[in-house]
């Protein structure tokens, strides 16, 4: 194993919206049914955040519990690191709105946007910042409100997503706990398999833009699910290679839950039984860059992984963008 300096996952903290929306509840809303998305996707519920409360919200939630478990106040953050393809606003940032909710004054704040590979993709990012020397105490937050952005006339998307948020302390490793690997990639030529067309500066938000609802997402979605299949394994090999672990060192993989069916061949290809992997798409659809941050939660508080133990994450998202990372928590 290496012994380049590492930053470990001090703590993390998780907040569903109370919500909860059915698969049938949804078929009175679109011609869909439970048995067609739960059988396409193993989604039975998600939940679905309160008019009012944004993705700030929700991130302050996720963040002050994680500041708890690892001893934390506000005051004591350096960094905050939001991953959202929902900010509640477009300028500033989530970041700078969950610094202001949480207190937490003496850090620096920003965005950064990499989809559902979002909390992978934080944590390299954290580690970057940590083995520089910038900051000690770094607040991973990945916040989505999808229900804001989906188009809900279109059964074929807005059967999938679902609101919530996830959090990470991440701290300099001091023993041999800490990110063993990270690895992260993208290719903006297939952006447009799952994408929102307008209403940002190239084709501002107006009232054509509205009629049209380009500003919703749009996904080709068997696209998407060859390019997730491919992309999840890529990046499983080569997290695994990079730590210097194999498969059968792997306690637990934690997968982006998009799809129980993407899951199982990712699991499959990367030869990790189902009973080592957690699935939480059942109860929360697809959260964007949320799903893995609550899993992770989801998976400490209920004790199927705790310290020493050796994960495997791995996501994938628009962009497109996909990722991966060995972490020993
Ligand atoms: N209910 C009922 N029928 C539906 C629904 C629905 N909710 N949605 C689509 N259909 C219909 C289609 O209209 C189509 O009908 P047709 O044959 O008469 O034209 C039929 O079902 C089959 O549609 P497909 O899109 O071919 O179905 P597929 O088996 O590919 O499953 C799905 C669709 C579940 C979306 C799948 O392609 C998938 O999971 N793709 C990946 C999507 C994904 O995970 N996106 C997010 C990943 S990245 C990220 O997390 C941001």
């Amino acid at each position: 194993m290496s012994q380049r300096p590492r930053a470990a996952i001090a703590s993390t903290g998780r907040y569903s919206p109370a919500r909860v929306m059915t698969n049938a509840e949804l078929s009175e809303i679109v011609d869909t049914s439970d048995e067609w998305i739960y059988t396409r996707t193993g989604i039975r519920e998600r939940r679905i955040a309160a008019d009012g409360e944004g993705a700030a919200d929700m991130a302050e939630r996720a963040s002050r519990r994680a500041l708890d478990q690892a001893g934390l106040t506000p005051s004591d953050v350096d960094l905050i690191l939001v991953s959202t393809a929902t900010p509640d606003r477009l300028l500033p940032s989530t970041a700078c709105d969950l610094q202001a909710l949480l207190g937490a004054n003496d850090a620096g704040a920003y965005d950064f946007a990499t989809a559902c590979s979002g909390f992978v993709y934080g944590l390299a990012i954290a580690e970057g910042h940590i083995v520089a020397g910038h900051a000690r105490n770094v607040l991973v937050v990945a916040t989505e409100k999808m229900s804001a952005i989906v188009d809900w006339t279109d059964r074929a998307t807005c059967v999938l997503f679902g609101d919530g948020a996830g959090a990470a302390v991440i701290r300099p490793a001091d023993d041999e706990r800490g990110i063993l690997s990270s690895y992260m990639k993208s290719d903006g030529r297939l952006a447009d398999l799952l994408y929102r067309p307008s209403g940002g500066a190239r084709t501002p938000f107006d009232v054509a833009v509205l009629g049209e609802r380009g500003h919703l997402v749009k996904m080709t979605g068997r696209e998407i699910f060859k390019s997730a299949v491919r992309s999840m394994c890529e990046a499983a090999d080569a997290a695994l290679q990079r730590a210097g672990v194999t498969a059968d060192e792997i306690d637990l993989l934690v997968p982006h839950q998009a799809n129980i069916r993407i899951i199982e061949a990712t699991a499959r290809y990367a030869d990790i039984p189902m009973d080592k992997v957690y699935v939480n798409v059942d109860r929360f659809g697809n959260m964007s860059s949320a799903s893995i941050p609550v899993a992770l939660d989801e998976v400490r508080e209920q004790g199927l992984a705790g310290p020493g133990s050796v994960i495997l994450m791995v996501a994938f998202g628009a962009g497109l963008t996909w990722a991966a990372s060995v972490v020993r928590l």
